[in-house]
């Protein structure tokens, strides 16, 4: 393969990678610049990684975009976060498309301004038929809401007579969570220094790795993604049990 930093074998290549991009603001702050300049630097990083991720064979790619906590930002950046959503999906599409990606989404949608929702709609159905890189947003998610989303879903089928409360694994619970229908991530990166999952996909990280890396998000790009790559692949996943 063409154009790699770092020795990565090609041949163990993480299946999913779920990012928690962080660092947007201080980013900005560096340069004097308003917290938004660093969100719309952000998207520029979204566009290199999504394509990067695709070129190196990834299936699945979660983007955590927007948290259920991030409504308590100014209404000024929550608003500019749901306009660049926006114009990201109208501005890629037609590429994102082009390069048989999927495109799905996590968490509360239907919370969002009804814009987001609109195009949201209209980038899934667009892509729905796509069979390469499956790229989720999560938006307005929590893991702990998803999780108690679940459980009322759960509770409802015994209720209903559905199912037995012996019926309830593991197994029914990951079905039920809004990530469905993609495998754990193999891999977790959080760009920026900050050392905690926010929130993100706690229930699905159980075995996943984790790597944390200083580069703000807009400085993120394909050389720290193979970067990132290639540290997982020094690991040695265990799963409890012993080698
Ligand atoms: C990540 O950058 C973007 C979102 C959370 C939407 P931040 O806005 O959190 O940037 P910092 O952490 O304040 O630097
Ligand atoms: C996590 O980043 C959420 C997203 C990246 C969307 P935050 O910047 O909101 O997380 P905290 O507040 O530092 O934990
Ligand atoms: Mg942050």
């Amino acid at each position: 393969m063409q154009n790699l930093y770092y020795d990565i074998d090609t041949k163990k290549i993480p299946s999913h990678i779920a990012i928690i991009m962080d660092g947007n603001g201080r980013w900005a702050k560096s340069r004097f610049m308003p917290r938004t300049f660093g969100h719309k630097a952000g998207v520029e990083t979204i566009r290199k990684v999504v394509k990067e991720a695709s070129r190196l064979g990834i299936k699945y790619i979660t983007l955590y975009a927007f948290s259920t906590e991030n409504w308590k930002r100014p209404k000024e950046e929550v608003n500019t976060l749901m306009g660049l959503l926006v114009s990201y999906l109208k501005k890629e599409l037609q590429e994102l498309d082009e390069n048989n990606v999927r495109i799905r989404t996590i968490g509360d949608i239907d919370g969002l301004p009804k814009v987001c929702i609109d195009e949201l709609d209209e980038s899934k159905e667009k892509t729905k038929n796509n069979d390469g890189l499956v790229l989720s947003l999560a938006l307005n998610y929590g893991g702990r809401a998803d999780i108690v989303d679940a459980v009322k879903n759960i509770s409802n089928q015994v209720k209903d007579g559905n199912i037995e409360v012996e019926d309830i694994d593991e197994i029914l619970i990951s079905k039920t969570l809004s990530t469905k229908d993609i495998v754990d991530p193999d891999l977790v990166i959080r760009t920026s220094g900050e050392q905690r999952l926010s929130n993100f996909l706690l229930w699905e990280v159980a075995y996943s790795e984790f790597y944390y890396t200083d580069v703000h998000w807009p400085d993120f790009d394909e050389k720290e993604l193979q970067k990132a790559i290639f540290d997982y692949q020094q690991r040695d996943r265990r799963f409890g049990g012993v080698k």
